[in-house]
């Protein structure tokens, strides 16, 4: 199958790096244009960017010089890991101008005609794609996936809807990767932790689920029901999100058949197939000490969701602890599945 090219609108961050080693070897796109800010602008990729991951840097795209982050010169398909104080005004540019953008920022994610798609939980979202092309007018279009904690939580919660999934509380603790480079100083974050994540951290938390786990009426979304209430805090973890949740369902059911709907739980990415589907979206752990982020965060090339420590919980009804990789799962690896699943479907 030919390759389709793809640029990455913020590059040289800690996301856009990600989406470069994840698209190094990729069975359907290839890296053709990088964009970030006046600061790389002009430079080879490799003098512009701090590389801060352990796979290498490819080569080419050490050498590739970095672009403006103005549309014209990228391939149609555009990921993007733009930091959100720009992204809603480029990234509406670059739709304007015909690119179909697959984001990773807030800017656009609560926007009604713009899937916030996990493509295990909703798939059928990407139907709001006709609606958007008449609010806005674009020529491409906007995808996002959900903020990086969201998409741990929302996966380990979507099996439950069947439970009449009523009430969540969680309380986060976010790797430091989830803040950019150079991020947290380290002053801050060394043997502590921080209990206030700022830029709506737990806003975004509070309500995204209810538009990922919703169902698609009339082609919109009819927000799911449930009430989550969030407590969002930094630790000093190289990469992971983990998330301590307790839930409130409708109906009782047993300890077992909760396990039982997150290790049957499959979608469309793995019925396709899809090049970066994990073969089970998520595993339920048995050991009582996991997950962990240093042991789990990278099963299955950083894309399960690892679950584990379900027990009664006296205030709700189950309590339980999930764990994701923040930027492959919860940000670059999530964006390309959007892709492939898009391209599956014949919407690129
Ligand atoms: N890190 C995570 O775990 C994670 C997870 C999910 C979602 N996200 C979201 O993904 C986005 C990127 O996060 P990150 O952690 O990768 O941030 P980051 O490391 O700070 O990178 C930000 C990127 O935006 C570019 N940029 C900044 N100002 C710009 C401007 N005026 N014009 C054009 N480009 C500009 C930067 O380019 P220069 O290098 O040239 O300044 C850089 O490439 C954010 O919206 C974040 O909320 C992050």
């Amino acid at each position: 199958m030919p390759t389709i090219p793809v640029g990455i609108l913020g590059a040289t961050g800690m996301v856009g790096q990600q989406f470069i080693a994840l698209l190094a070897n990729h069975p359907w796109f290839r890296v053709e244009w990088l964009g970030a800010s006046q600061r790389s602008e002009g430079k080879a990729f490799a003098d512009a960017a701090a590389w801060r991951l352990a796979s290498p840097l490819p080569d080419d795209v050490a050498r590739r010089q970095v672009d403006a982050a103005t549309p014209g010169r990228a391939p149609r398909l555009v990921f993007s890991g733009l930091d959100a104080s720009v992204a809603g005004e480029i990234e509406t540019a670059f739709a304007d101008a015909g690119h179909i953008i697959v984001s990773n920022s807030r800017n656009h994610r609560m926007d009604p005609t713009v899937p916030l798609l996990i493509p295990e939980v909703n798939a059928d979202h990407l139907a709001l794609l006709d609606a958007q092309a008449a609010k806005h007018g674009w020529k491409g279009r906007i995808v996002t996936n959900p903020n990086c904690a969201v998409i741990v939580l929302a996966m380990a919660l979507a099996p439950l809807r069947q439970f009449g999934l009523k009430t969540t509380t969680v309380t986060t603790l976010q790797a430091i990767s989830g803040a950019g480079y150079p991020g947290v100083p380290s002053w801050d974050i060394l043997a502590n932790v921080v209990p206030y994540i700022g830029g709506g951290e737990e806003e975004k938390v509070e309500t995204e689920a209810n538009k990922i786990l919703g169902s698609l009426v009339s082609g919109s979304v009819s927000l799911h029901p449930v009430i989550v209430s969030a407590t969002t805090t930094r630790v000093p973890v190289h990469n992971g999100h983990t998330a301590s949740v307790s839930v409130g369902l409708d109906q009782k059911p047993t300890i077992e058949a909760v396990i039982d709907a997150w290790r049957s739980f499959s979608g469309r990415p793995q019925a396709l197939q899809l090049p970066s589907a994990p073969p089970r979206p998520i595993v339920y752990m048995t050991e009582l000490n996991r997950p962990q982020p240093t042991l789990d965060v990278n099963r299955d090339g950083g894309m399960t969701v690892s679950v584990g420590r379900l027990r009664r919980c006296p205030v709700l009804d189950y309590k339980f602890v999930a764990l994701g990789h923040n930027t492959i799962r919860g940000a670059a690896g999530a964006a390309i599945l959007n892709a492939e699943l898009m391209h599956s479907e014949g919407l690129l």
